[in-house]
């Protein structure tokens, strides 16, 4: 049976340290999965990383007919999972208002909806000892006016980790949420998103992030917060009232 890491989002940003990073460091893994919806950057990351088979799956996970595929795909080769990565996502701010739900679904889609069912057909690849890996986010601590889907989004993200590391811990199958600050991807703007000065100022290293997960991943940790700005947010988010912190998010970004 081989034995591989399964990655999402690998064609751009923190997806694609992962599949870097996991190469560089599990050389005894027999293939590297990487999905995405550009084919020319899952190549050209295939070029990089030459040596490694890395196997190409271009789909689009917004599509149950595409989660079918990857659902076949298992089952045909039935690969042992030792890491999976997901870290296929979007997001676009702006008042709830003014926004069109069809953005807005589309990030329910991708955050939510995608991630539930890639982590749920991989479940049966999982043995003791793989790592689950969830690209969340620092927007999962609290409700955030002017980007409210996104910060829902990634807050189910952190429920659906939290409770699946509670039934897998049998199984002796970790479950990380990664939930960095802002991350030097191309994330912003492909959302179009305007990078406000006060979050400029903590934009971090996909590099770094990605070495902070996959240290905690290993360590069996629950939690990957990379930067001392989510961590205020987090304690912020215990501690503080509600009214409180949602009057001081007003302030910051809308
Ligand atoms: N950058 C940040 O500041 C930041 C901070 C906290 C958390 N995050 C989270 O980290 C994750 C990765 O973000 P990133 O910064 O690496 O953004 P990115 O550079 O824009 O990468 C997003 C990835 O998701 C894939 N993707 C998007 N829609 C897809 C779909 N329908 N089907 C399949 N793949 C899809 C994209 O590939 P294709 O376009 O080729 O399909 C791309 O590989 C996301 O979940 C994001 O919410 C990011």
């Amino acid at each position: 049976m081989k034995h591989i890491a399964l990655i999402t989002g690998a064609s751009s940003g923190i997806g694609r340290e992962f599949a870097r990073q996991i190469s560089a460091a599990y050389p005894s893994l027999d293939e590297i999965w990487v999905l995405a919806r550009s084919v020319p950057r899952l190549q050209k990351l295939e070029e990089e990383l030459q040596g490694r088979r890395l196997k190409i799956l271009p789909l689009d996970l917004s599509r149950d007919t595409e989660l079918k595929a990857l659902e076949k795909t298992l089952k045909e080769e039935h690969p042992c999972i030792r890491i999976l990565v997901n870290s296929a996502g979007c997001g676009k701010s702006g008042l709830i208002e003014e926004q069109h739900w069809i953005d807005a679904v589309r990030m329910l889609d991708v955050n939510c909806r995608a991630l539930t069912a890639v982590t749920m057909i991989c479940l049966p690849y999982l043995k003791k000892g793989s790592r689950i890996i969830q690209a969340d986010s620092g927007s999962a601590f609290l409700p955030q006016p002017g980007f409210a889907v996104y910060a829902a989004s990634k807050a189910y993200v952190l429920s659906f980790d939290q409770a699946l590391g509670a039934e897998l811990k049998n199984r002796g199958i970790p479950v990380t949420s990664v939930c960095p600050g802002p991350v030097d991807t191309e994330f912003f703007r492909n959302g179009g998103i305007t990078l406000s000065p006060w979050k400029r100022l903590f934009l971090a290293k996909p590099e770094k992030v990605v070495k902070k997960a996959l240290f905690d991943a290993e360590a069996g940790k629950d939690l990957s917060i990379y930067g001392c700005s989510v961590r205020l947010v987090r304690l912020a988010a215990k501690l503080l009232p509600r009214k409180l912190l949602l009057g001081i998010m007003r302030r910051i970004f809308m």
